[in-house]
């Protein structure tokens, strides 16, 4: 026992303070539309995770990390270090009937990877581009790849069905690599489980291993039955009273063994010791609307795909045998992934990226390397949302029903609840980290930090629902530190900071590249090719883009605003706008004057 102590302790100083360290292998899991209160780590007993809240509690939990509100934003911000606005992935994913994808001048994280000498495999779900081979995951820096191309498929016949205009799209979504699969049975989380193992099992350990597991659960099935769990769940959460709520909680409980089996195969393969493993969600859940799962992200206000905290802020985990177990508060975002990771992997991330490289800070518990981020934008419904420091504003068109706390009727039980210790420790994550890593599991102080996670602990949902939502009229400022669960309004108290950051997001705004209106190809008809979801057209064929102009920023001109740029006399701000509107007389008054809001 002392001597593995020993041994445990100098392995840790050689791989946190050697020049030389071996290149760890990376297993990132993405989960979809994971909801914030749908992990037992965050202190919901209703549905229990102990899998990855063991890697939580034994590795470092990124307390404040943010992801974009929409799969394939956050997907491609992940996969190029870039803020989506500037790929034009921002806003509504990619339909399955769209010609688009991440521009292929883009260079993404497995192509870094393989140049520092890693296998690169993902398995699961892509949506970032597959009306050209050329957007492909396998022309994109992936060896390989088992999985699909849409934005969700059936889990057990694995078809997409793009509904539109009371007609619909149907056909097979499910690829080893560019070829169809039409002989796989089973639940879709247990076959990316078994294609896991079977990769890590056949890996040559010679090399580096990048493993992307990209998991469906628990977005909402994309075929026409939603909520489908793995067989040998689907009576795992009885306890819960909402009877959709229960089949939910039966495709996060296959989420978390899949987890579990995942460990275990790399412990099985004698390469957990020198495995990062990373886990998130691509966004929150979503409580209400098209693509509804009965997931919560409660106490955070929202639903995917706006920009409210349950959208935005999601569970994240990073662990590795030889990073010290924390709680990290700094602000990490989901571009931060490309330059950690090359730099975890001793490559060389590209510059001019929006991600900043957070190795160190996590690895020698620095502070984070960012104060500062552009949270999400959505240009076709207008609005915005930016962080600095412990601010947090958001502006633009926000619907109402939408910008509250939803799914509280979700939490009813009509049973007890399981044991959360008993379930812990019964846990495969558990059993392994026991068995070979000699590493037991600290019950005092898994409760100390369970309760430091919670924020339902540390804050109450209020009832009344006349909180601030965002207009073209006026925005909503937060301090986010201080009030995760988007209470208090600070707009109408803080107008210096209001103004700085409202000019911060003009900058972005006019950076743009704007999201184009979904248009609908009849040529992507999978009946056209044998029902199924495969390219439609060449890569160099020409098709033309719908124009979209640049759309207006969603907020009407501040009177700070304008106020600072006659204070800093910009440009004679002043005398110059004072002569132009002389010289336009009435014509200003009719044409320009509403755009101001005074
Ligand atoms: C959907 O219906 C509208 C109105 O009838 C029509 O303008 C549009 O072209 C249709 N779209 C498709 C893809 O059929
Ligand atoms: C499915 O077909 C592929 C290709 O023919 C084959 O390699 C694979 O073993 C088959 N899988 C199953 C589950 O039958
Ligand atoms: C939440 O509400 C309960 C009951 O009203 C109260 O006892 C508790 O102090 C409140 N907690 C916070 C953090 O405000
Ligand atoms: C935000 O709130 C926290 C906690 O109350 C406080 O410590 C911090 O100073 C506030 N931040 C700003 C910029 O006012
Ligand atoms: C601003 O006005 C002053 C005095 O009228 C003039 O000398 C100066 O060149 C002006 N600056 C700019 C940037 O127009
Ligand atoms: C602005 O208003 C004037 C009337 O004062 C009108 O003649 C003109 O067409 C308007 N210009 C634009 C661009 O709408």
């Amino acid at each position: 026992m002392f001597f593995t102590f020993l041994f445990i302790i100098g392995t840790l100083i050689l791989n946190t303070l050697s020049e030389d360290i071996v290149k760890p292998n990376i297993v990132f899991i993405v989960a979809d539309d994971l909801g914030w209160d749908d992990v037992s780590i965050h202190g919901s007993d209703q549905i229990m995770t102990p899998n990855i809240d063991i890697m939580g509690y034994e590795g470092t939990i990124l307390h404040q990390y943010y992801t974009d509100s929409l799969g394939t934003a956050s997907r491609s911000a992940l996969f190029t270090g870039k803020y989506a606005i500037r790929l034009g992935t921002h806003g509504s994913s990619i339909a399955a009937t769209e010609d688009g994808g991440v521009p292929l001048s883009e260079r993404l994280l497995p192509s870094y990877l393989q140049d520092a000498g890693y296998t690169t495999h993902l398995l699961g779900k892509w949506q970032l581009g597959h009306s050209r081979k050329s957007y492909l995951p396998t022309s994109r820096g992936f060896d390989t790849f088992y999985g699909f191309v849409t934005g969700s498929v059936d889990y057990y016949t694995y078809s997409h069905v793009e509904s539109f205009n009371g007609s619909a799209f149907f056909g097979l979504d499910l690829f080893e690599n560019t070829h169809p699969v039409d002989n796989q049975t089973g639940h879709l989380a247990d076959i990316i489980t078994d294609q896991a193992i079977q990769i890590i099992r056949n890996h040559d350990i010679n090399k580096p291993l990048y493993l992307h597991v990209s998991h469906a659960a628990p977005h909402a099935g994309g075929g026409l039955v939603h909520l489908q769990t793995p067989e040998d769940t689907i009576n795992a959460n009885d306890h819960i009273a909402h009877s959709a709520r229960r089949l939910y909680a039966g495709m996060v409980t296959g989420l978390d063994k899949s987890i579990g089996n995942i460990i275990a195969a790399l412990a099985e393969r004698e390469i957990l010791d020198n495995t990062l493993i990373i886990f998130v969600s691509d966004n929150g859940a979503a409580p209400v609307g098209a693509t509804q799962n009965f997931g919560s992200n409660l106490p955070l206000r929202g639903t995917k795909g706006r920009p409210w905290e349950g959208a935005i802020r999601s569970i994240a985990i990073v662990w590795h045998a030889s990073i010290t177990p924390q709680i990290w508060n700094g602000l990490f975002h989901v571009t931060d992934w490309l330059p950690t990771l090359v730099a975890a992997a001793g490559g060389k991330a590209p510059t001019g990226i929006d991600g900043v490289n957070q190795w160190n800070a996590l690895t020698k518990d620095e502070d984070s390397s960012r104060k500062r981020l552009l949270l999400t934008v959505d240009d076709l419904n207008g609005w915005a949302a930016y962080r600095d420091g412990d601010f947090k504003i958001i502006i633009g068109d926000v619907d109402k029903e939408t910008s509250v706390y939803l799914g509280n009727e979700f939490k009813e039980l009509r049973l007890p609840v399981h044991l959360y210790e008993s379930t812990l420790l019964s846990s495969e994550a558990a059993h392994v980290f026991k068995e070979i890593l000699d590493l037991y599991l600290d019950l005092d102080e898994i409760f100390h930090k369970r309760d430091k996670l919670s924020l339902r602990s540390k804050h109450n949902i209020s009832q009344e629902f006349n909180f601030c939502v965002p207009s073209r009229e006026s925005g909503c400022l937060f301090n986010i530190t201080a009030d995760p669960l988007e209470t208090t309004n600070l707009w109408p108290s803080l107008p210096d900071v209001v103004r700085r950051m409202v000019l911060r997001l003009r900058y972005y705004w006019a950076q743009i590249n704007p999201r184009c209106l979904v248009k609908i190809d009849k040529k992507s008809d999978p009946s056209l090719r044998d029902f199924v979801w495969s390219p439609w057209l060449k890569d160099n064929e020409q098709v033309a883009k719908p124009i979209r102009d640049r759309p207006r920023f969603p907020l009407k001109v501040l009177v700070g605003e304008l106020q600072y740029l006659i204070d800093s006399k910009f440009n004679n701000f002043s005398e110059t706008m004072s002569a132009y509107v002389k010289s336009m007389a009435d014509s200003f008054l009719e044409n320009v004057s509403e755009l101001f809001s005074f």
